[in-house]
């Protein structure tokens, strides 16, 4: 057993694993959160060095200032990886601290290398610190990529003081990056690794490290459905930038989503395709999403959709079928199913539309996940057409909100929306009647509607 108080500054804590809540005592579901068995007793020492949190000092005066002053443009550290600049803002920030969070295997360690070297390769010194892999298995990821002869610098290294010491060593590196945040471990500290304490622990002193030095940092983060490693989500607060991949398995697609950002949008997302040799930058995805599309089926509409600052055609497919079941099947992939039994119900409703009998399926075309509420319109007509076995016209796109009333409202960046289809070939549009269209010429033929009604009616098999 362990002496009473050996260590006068260690004292024990419970400490959610899945929210970072922290509780004096132990309890089957977390307070915070309301996760079950996510508790962890965790003990935490002496702050680590470094960390800036010995007490007892006097404070001193600071300056207080204005809002209003001299301040230089943001300096960037650019990739040349067109897709990664634009979400991050247009490059690393000098002094910041990124985390690129999803789930293992998505693809986080073959993109970061392939930013060390764009960097090295642009004359930055890029550092990359492997808790995962060894020197070797990285290196053969290199040679498959292509990559064998930049002069990333590497190091497979799990503790957090030999990190510290190596980055102080040399010159300044332009880039850190710790692939995974959740293997370092502060010997300061008798949590394990992976736990909220010792992943708090870390990147705050590398964050430290990070401003005080100059350097761009970047920290893997794990994504993980069970409790006993800290997810991405206890440091989101702590670092400047938070993106996200993800994909679908079985899909090669994977989307690079800015989810925090200090220094640029949120919302942008940039496209990447997993190929033999690494990630490739789809730079137009309206190609990747609309794909092979057959024509002449009913059930698929093309949504006008927007991620960021950038226009997405996606194809919303349909197929509805009379159900034998009393309680007729509903299942959405990539859509909200909370969104799909409100439009069912307007249809109903608003439209005199009933699918009640009918097995209802809706799916958004390569694997791809839509969140935005313009998408109804698009949805809606999917499911009109399927339902009256009536095939959209090819080359026409849809979007626009459905609001409870059945009204069409107004989406945001119409004129880039309709520009996109333009590009892609399409011929027609369906839009909300409200909204500014800038007087651009268009070559597009625009229906603009203010009910779903109006739509309904051009089915004419469900009047
Ligand atoms: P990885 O970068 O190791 O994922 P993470 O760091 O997020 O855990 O990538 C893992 C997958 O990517 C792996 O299943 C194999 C695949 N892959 C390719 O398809 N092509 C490639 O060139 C590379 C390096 C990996
Ligand atoms: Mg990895």
């Amino acid at each position: 057993m362990m002496a009473k108080s050996a260590n006068k500054s260690s004292k024990s804590q419970y400490v959610c694993q899945a929210c970072g809540a922290y509780s004096s005592r132990w309890a089957g579901k977390c307070g915070s959160c309301g996760e079950w068995n996510t508790l962890v007793e965790e003990l935490t020492g002496a702050p680590p060095p470094g960390s800036g949190l010995s007490t007892g000092s006097r404070g001193r005066v600071v300056n207080l200032e204005g809002l209003k002053g001299e301040t230089a443009d943001t300096p960037r550290i650019q990739t040349g990886i067109v897709e990664l600049d634009r979400v991050t803002g247009g490059g690393f920030v000098p002094g910041s601290a990124l985390l690129i969070g999803g789930e293992p295997g998505i693809g986080k360690s073959t993109l970061l290398l392939q930013v060390a070297a764009a960097i090295a390769e642009r004359g930055g010194r890029a550092l990359y610190f492997s808790g995962e892999e060894a020197v070797a298995q990285v290196r053969l990821r290199a040679e498959r990529l292509g990559l064998a002869d930049s002069p990333v610098e590497l190091a497979a290294e799990t503790n957090l003081a030999n990190i510290l010491a190596t980055l102080s060593e040399g010159a300044r590196a332009d880039l850190v990056i710790i692939d995974s945040i959740q293997t370092l471990w502060a010997e300061a500290l008798e949590a394990a690794p992976g736990t909220v304490s010792q992943v708090r622990a870390a990147t705050q002193s590398l964050i430290r490290y990070a401003k005080h030095a100059g350097c761009a940092l970047i920290l893997v983060g794990h994504v993980t459905k069970e409790g006993s490693i800290a997810g991405p989500k206890v440091i989101e607060h702590m670092v400047d930038t938070v993106l996200y991949f993800e994909g679908e398995r079985g899909h090669a697609f994977r989307i690079l989503r800015t989810v925090k950002n200090r220094f640029g949008p949120t919302n942008e997302i940039g496209v990447f395709e997993m190929a033999t040799k690494g990630l490739r930058e789809v730079q137009n995805p309206s190609e990747l999403f609309l794909g092979d599309r057959e024509s002449g089926a009913p059930g698929a509409a093309v949504f006008a959709g927007m991620e960021g600052s950038r226009p997405l055609l996606v194809e919303i497919q349909a197929l509805v079928a009379p159900s034998p079941l009393g309680n007729p099947r509903r299942a959405v992939l990539g859509w909200d199913s909370n969104r799909l039994s409100m439009l069912l119900a307007v249809l109903d409703a608003r439209c005199g539309v009933s699918l009640a009998q009918c097995d209802v399926y809706l799916n958004v075309a390569g694997g791809l996940k839509i969140n935005e509420p313009a998408a109804d319109l698009a949805a809606a007509a999917a499911l009109l057409s399927s339902f009256s076995g009536v095939p959209l016209p090819a080359d026409r796109v849809y979007f626009g909100e459905i609001s409870l009333s059945g009204a069409v409202r107004a989406a945001s960046h119409m004129p880039v929306r309709l520009k996109e289809a333009e590009k892609l070939g399409f011929s027609s549009c369906v839009i909300p009647a409200q909204g500014e269209v800038e007087k651009t010429p268009t070559t597009l033929e625009i229906e603009r509607i203010g009910h779903l009604k109006q739509l309904a009616e051009t089915f004419s098999p469900c009047q």
